[in-house]
């Protein structure tokens, strides 16, 4: 049996991950460290509580003493570490927690790994034992002709989340180049799929748009972001573990390009299909021009040709099929998305970050 430690397991793509490694491996075992923030959601692994194979710690990732305890009582071969505050609205409005967690928490992870692998000296001819989920933001923003992100690009984060992202993808390759650690990094792009915390823009659409709320679209709606679906970046991370090499980084990417604006009116769309009985069709005259994002990053693209020669990965589910499974999934999980529409957390959020655009900056 191999035993994997997922950080961060109860939020959007962690829980996608641990139900899609169940099904495809018999023989994994599954250890969720998730400290259960206001993005941390249990009910997204309710299928799977029952499950012998999968165990769930609440804990933050900076709590070493935990950390050390899991990885020597389960006898962690690999960790793979989601866990991150993920939001760049959020960032921008107060950085601190992104701090502790991305660059701190992740520096505590890197040297709990350390002790187990190389001073305690657990299966020393293991390939990957740190595999790093980041993002495409930490290489900042393309002009019109630039070409895509490759894993040789420079660093130039924007925001107070990238630059977070960026100083822990550089902690993980220091881990590497400095101890011998054998990590791995994944810079991925958008996801979108089930269990997307309401706060991004496809699922914060999907909601609003039902409920016949307004449609905020940051700036022109023409910033390009590279959308790939939950389920490809999962297969991605898969074969990463199974075949990447330890050191190295690898571009994951939708191969697709759209302006927000486009992603917007395909969901008001796709709604106004599915849902024709409606007083708000055509759902596009909810659309509400809004102020930019401080720092709004205006393009990212993707070359994925190093993960796809060698190691065979491309995007399988087209954007299109994409966002159809998307909205059926939030129409078929009404109650899930009530549970956290209504507390009062998230409103406060909402009216944080929605009301007072551009007064509090
Ligand atoms: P999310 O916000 O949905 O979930 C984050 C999870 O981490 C939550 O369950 C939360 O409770 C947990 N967590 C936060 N702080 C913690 C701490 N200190 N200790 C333990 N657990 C903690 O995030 P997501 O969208 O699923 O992203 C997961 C990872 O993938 C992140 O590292 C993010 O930077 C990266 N990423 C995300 C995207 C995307 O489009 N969502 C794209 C590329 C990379
Ligand atoms: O690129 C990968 C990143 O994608 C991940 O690293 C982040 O964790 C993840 O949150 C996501 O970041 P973005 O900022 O791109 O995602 P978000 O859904 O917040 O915004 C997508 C685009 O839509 C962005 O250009 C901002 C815009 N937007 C967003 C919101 C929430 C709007 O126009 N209106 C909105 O209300």
């Amino acid at each position: 049996m191999k035993n994997i430690l997922v950080t961060g397991g109860c939020g959007f793509i962690g829980s996608n991950f641990i139900r899609f490694i169940l099904q495809k491996n018999a023989g994994i075992r599954i250890i969720n460290l998730d400290a259960l923030t206001y993005a941390g959601n249990r009910e997204n692994l309710s299928d799977i509580q029952g499950e012998k194979r999968y165990t769930f710690f609440q804990g933050d990732i900076n709590n070493t003493a935990l950390v050390r305890k899991l990885l020597k009582e389960f006898g962690v071969d690999t960790i793979v570490h989601f866990a991150a505050e993920t939001h760049v609205d959020r960032s921008i409005l107060g950085p601190e927690s992104f701090i502790q967690t991305n660059i701190l928490g992740t520096y505590h992870l890197l040297e709990e790994a350390r002790r187990w692998w190389i001073e305690e000296g657990f299966d020393r001819n293991i390939k990957t034992c740190f595999h790093h989920i980041s993002t495409d933001e930490v290489f900042g923003s393309l002009g019109p002709d630039d070409k895509a992100f490759s894993e040789n690009t420079p660093y130039a984060p924007s925001s107070p989340y990238s630059a977070s992202k960026a100083a822990s993808d550089h902690l993980v390759r220091a881990y590497f180049q400095t101890y011998g650690l054998p990590v791995t990094i994944t810079n991925c792009s958008n996801n979108y799929g089930p269990f997307q915390f309401p706060e991004k823009l496809i699922p914060l659409t999907i909601l609003n748009a039902l409920k016949g709320k307004a449609l905020p679209v940051y700036g022109d709606g023409k910033q390009v972001r590279d959308w790939l679906y939950v389920e490809d970046h999962c297969r991605a991370i898969e074969l990463v573990l199974q075949e990447g090499t330890a050191g190295e980084t690898y571009i994951v990417g939708g191969n697709n390009q759209p302006p927000n604006i486009n992603i917007v009116q395909s969901i008001c769309r796709i709604l106004d299909c599915l849902r024709p009985d409606s007083s708000f069709t055509p759902r596009t005259s909810l659309i509400q021009y809004v102020e930019d994002r401080p720092g709004h990053d205006r393009r990212y693209a993707m070359d994925i040709t190093k993960i796809q020669r060698e190691l065979g990965w491309q995007p399988a589910i087209s954007l299109d099929a994409g966002l159809l499974q998307t909205v059926k999934w939030y129409l078929e999980h009404l109650d899930w998305v009530d549970n956290i529409a209504t507390r009062p957390d998230y409103q406060g959020w909402l009216a944080k970050n929605y009301n007072q655009r551009g007064k509090n900056r």
